[in-house]
């Protein structure tokens, strides 16, 4: 026995365990127990507490120790260990627990386009002073200090009310007065650097999306050339790195916004999500809900699983959930052949061609390989084609395998590799998406690559030539094909995604630690793709909201961003079940006329209602042994009608027997615009739909004046509809205020 062994013996005889042994031990799995607000609720430190729950359901004070991983206890209060399933069976039946969930991944959900939302520097109404006290947080992948979009000249010292901290390590060994806190949490799991250092690039430009200052001749490889700058520049950045090659874990999730909401920031942005789950077993629906309690807005991205339905993540309703939508640029890759046959396809393609042809072949030709032993050829798949026959040319892919460009698995890194001249790649689908390519290379339409390959086929020397990316305009906006559809499998009476932004194609700052292709180490900008490029957009919107009205509640935030919305320019058929309210618009968002307000309190009467235990929500109220109040789900909905919540867009998933339906929503909306208004509803509706409101005039005297009315909806569920019945209302002042709420309703299995 060596000594080492002797010494973990003497150790184990020493501590008292029932020696649990290694297998034993990696039985364990890491579980979260959420206990609810931890406001007031302790004297001393929380972790205690979590000790003395731990050791008396083990039933060893040393093991106890031995398997706690994390405990929060600053606003959310709970703990993370590692636990065998009969220890969580107890847990979640101890008096004070709200739930235990196993630790999970989540996944990140991976500049014109502020000019595009009419937001353009110079041409809108900013108070730097005011919005240079608004501190946003980014639970990310980190941040590249060094980025000249996080250049801190000008600004002044971090507001007064800022306690967070700068934690300093690898490759972020300061921070400034741009981006004043960096944290990053990854307990426990060895070989990591211990850094918020951005080594992937998704949160830098996240970032300076929301916050960055303005840069000029911001471009990639040339491409998309202009001024990139944040939604707020003026803003302070709080990052939070919670992200890693592997994912984003829940429990390191919970753990940043339980510091963020202490450390002061103003609005909380997360483009992350996983799969939907009951909101006291999903870290970013438990974490927002604190953060809503302190008056911090939390913005997230819808995910990027559509266009099915039921695709949409991040559903509580105290978030506000961003669609993506694209902008009016449009990246186009032109493929030119020897007989003239011109076509377009698209991707981030930064080379000029040298030569005015190129030999052209395809995989298959370059095959060499017997086709099914090693992979398949035509589709360009690794180790199937022979570097003599591809050397020099240009090589056609076809399609087979879905890797992105510049991945180490893409057509462009293969062929790149068999010294080839360029990459033609044809596509299943047709997609809206550009990638940037390691050697010339455009993705073109499936009937498209048919042509060219017959071309190859039919052509003794075929040849060919791809040219740099242009950008060009398009009709936007218009909902991205990636972007996450409803409805929602969680509450299912609330409509998400709930507004979008853009997401498709967007230029901003990178990380120089990371790359965007395998071989460009050096670039400043990238452009990329997805809702997470979305959800900063839209965080920066509230931010900018904010900046005008300090003291307006999450909700109130978010129903001026919703109700000023701007309707889609082409409606997909999943309509409002794609975009929610529609396109952002912050300039008119910061005079939105009315506003639906929601407090902590009605979102807990909807938890009741929603079937939450009464017991657990009174964990989510707080206070201490003494200031403790039992919880009691009443029956004090009427007045808010079938969703229960006083929601800016209006939705209901409606039984799937029979055609007719009928529906009765019930609003309240508070006047915020200045001295007296008189508003007059609007409605949109099918044919044959009827849409009531009741009144149909409010008059307010002063602001602060609230008024309830309901909205009753009528009508036949065609086939046509295809079970999707959209209609709206809108409250117009004539003074240019237009407070715009979406009706839904969706009925399962007539798509
Ligand atoms: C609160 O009360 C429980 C049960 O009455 C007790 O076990 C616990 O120690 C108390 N906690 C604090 C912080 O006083
Ligand atoms: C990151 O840190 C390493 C080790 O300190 C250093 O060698 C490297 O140059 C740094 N990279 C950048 C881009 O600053
Ligand atoms: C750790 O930092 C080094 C540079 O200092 C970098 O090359 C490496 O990729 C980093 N590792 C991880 C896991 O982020
Ligand atoms: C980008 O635009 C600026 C100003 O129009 C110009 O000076 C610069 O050369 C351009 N850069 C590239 C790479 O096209
Ligand atoms: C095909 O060519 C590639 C690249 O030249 C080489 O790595 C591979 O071993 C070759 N395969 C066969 C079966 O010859
Ligand atoms: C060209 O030839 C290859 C190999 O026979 C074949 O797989 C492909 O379908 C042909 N292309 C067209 C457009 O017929
Ligand atoms: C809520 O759950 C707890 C623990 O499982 C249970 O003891 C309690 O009776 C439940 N309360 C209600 C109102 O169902
Ligand atoms: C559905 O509504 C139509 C007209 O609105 C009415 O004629 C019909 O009787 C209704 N059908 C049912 C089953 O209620």
């Amino acid at each position: 026995m060596s000594l080492w062994l002797l010494i973990l013996c003497f150790y184990l005889v020493n501590t008292g365990f029932k020696a649990e042994t290694q297998d034993e031990f990696d039985k364990r799995e890491p579980y979260i127990v959420y206990m609810g607000d931890a406001a007031e609720k302790y004297n001393a430190e929380a972790s205690e507490n979590h000790h003395n729950l731990l050791s008396k359901v083990i039933g060893d004070e040393s093991k106890a120790r031995e398997v706690r991983m994390y405990s929060y206890g600053k606003n959310i209060d709970g703990f993370v260990a590692r636990l065998l399933p009969n220890e969580v069976e107890m847990l979640s039946r101890e008096e004070g627990v709200v739930s235990v969930f196993k630790n999970t991944q989540r996944q990140l959900h991976t500049t014109r386009s502020w000019d595009f939302l009419g937001f353009v520097e110079s041409k809108y109404r900013r108070s730097e002073a005011v919005e240079s006290n608004i501190i946003v947080g980014v639970l990310d992948t980190g941040i590249y200090i060094d980025s000249p979009s996080f250049d801190d000249k000008g600004f002044g010292p971090p507001p007064a009310k800022w306690k967070g901290k700068c934690v300093t390590g690898n490759n972020l060994t300061r921070c400034n007065n741009k981006v004043i806190g960096a944290r990053y949490y990854h307990l426990k799991r060895p070989n990591y650097n211990d850094t918020a250092a951005d080594y992937d690039g998704h949160g830098t430009h996240i970032t300076s999306t929301i916050a960055g200052v303005a840069v000029s001749n911001a471009n990639l490889f040339g491409i998309a050339n202009g001024t990139a700058r944040g939604g707020v520049p003026s803003a302070r950045i709080a990052t939070y790195k919670v992200c890693w090659e592997e994912g984003c874990s829940d429990m390191d999730m919970l753990a940043a916004f339980d510091e963020a909401i202490s450390d002061g920031v103003d609005m909380i942005s997360i483009s992350i999500g996983g799969a939907s789950l009951p909101f006291f077993e999903d870290p970013i629906a438990i974490g927002s809900f604190h953060a809503m309690k302190r008056g911090i807005l939390t913005t997230c991205s819808a995910g990027n699983n559509g266009p099915g339905l039921y695709t949409v993540s991040n559903l509580a309703p105290w978030v506000m959930t961003v669609a993506a939508n694209s902008v009016d640029r449009k990246f186009e890759t032109v493929v030119k052949l020897e007989n003239g046959y011109t076509a377009t396809g698209i991707s981030v393609n930064g080379f000029n061609p040298k030569k005015k042809m190129y030999p052209l072949t395809s995989g298959f030709l370059a095959s060499n390989v017997t086709a099914g032993d090693y992979g398949e050829p035509s589709a360009c798949e690794p180790g199937t084609m022979g570097e003599d026959k591809a050397m020099g040319k240009i090589v056609y892919c076809e399609v087979g395998r879905e890797e992105a460009g510049g991945s180490s698995e893409g057509q462009d890194h293969i062929i790149r590799s068999l010294k080839g001249a360029g990459v033609i790649v044809q596509l299943l689908e047709p997609t809206d998406m550009a990638t940037s390519t390691l050697i010339p290379g455009s993705y073109v339409l499936y009937e498209v690559g048919t042509k060219i390959s017959d071309y190859i086929n039919s052509t003794k020397n075929p040849q060919a030539v791809i040219f740099k990316t242009r950008t060009t305009k398009m009709l936007a906006p218009s909902i991205a094909s990636f972007s996450a559809r409803g409805p929602q499998r969680i509450s299912p009476n609330i409509l998400k995604p709930d507004i979008s932004a853009p997401g498709l194609n967007i230029l901003a700052a990178y990380s120089k630690l990371a790359t965007v292709t395998v071989y460009a180490k050096d670039t400043l900008f990238s452009i990329m793709s997805g809702t997470s490029m979305a959800c900063p957009h839209a965080a920066a919107a509230a931010a900018y909201v904010k900046s005008f009205h300090p003291d307006w509640s999450p909700a109130a935030i978010k129903s001026a961003l919703m109700t000023t919305a701007t309707p889609m320019r082409t409606k997909d058929i999943e309509a409002e079940l794609s975009y929610g309210s529609g396109q952002i618009n912050p300039r008119r968002a910061i005079h939105p006329g009315l506003v639906y307000d929601i407090t902590e309190s009605s979102y807990l009467s909807f938890l009741c209602k929603e079937g939450y235990n009464s017991t657990s929500i009174g964990l989510l109220l707080g206070g201490s042994n003494e200031t403790k109040k039992e919880y009691r789900c009443v029956d004090h909905k009427q007045g808010l009608g079938s969703d229960g919540l006083n929601y800016p867009s209006m939705h209901k998933q409606v039984g799937s027997k029979g055609t007719n339906v009928s529906e009765t929503f019930y609003r309240t909306v508070r006047s915020v615009g200045y001295g007296p208004s008189t508003y007059v509803a609007r409605v949109w509706a099918p044919k044959g739909v009827g849409v009531e409101v009741e009144p149909r005039v409010m008059s307010f005297v002063k602001p602060g004046e609230e008024k309830h009315f309901k909205v009753v909806i009528v009508g036949v569920m065609e086939e046509a509809m295809r079970g999707i019945l959209s209609a709206s209302v809108e409250w117009d002042d004539s003074r240019g205020h237009l407070v715009r709420s979406p009706i839904l309703l969706f009925q399962a299995g007539k798509m």
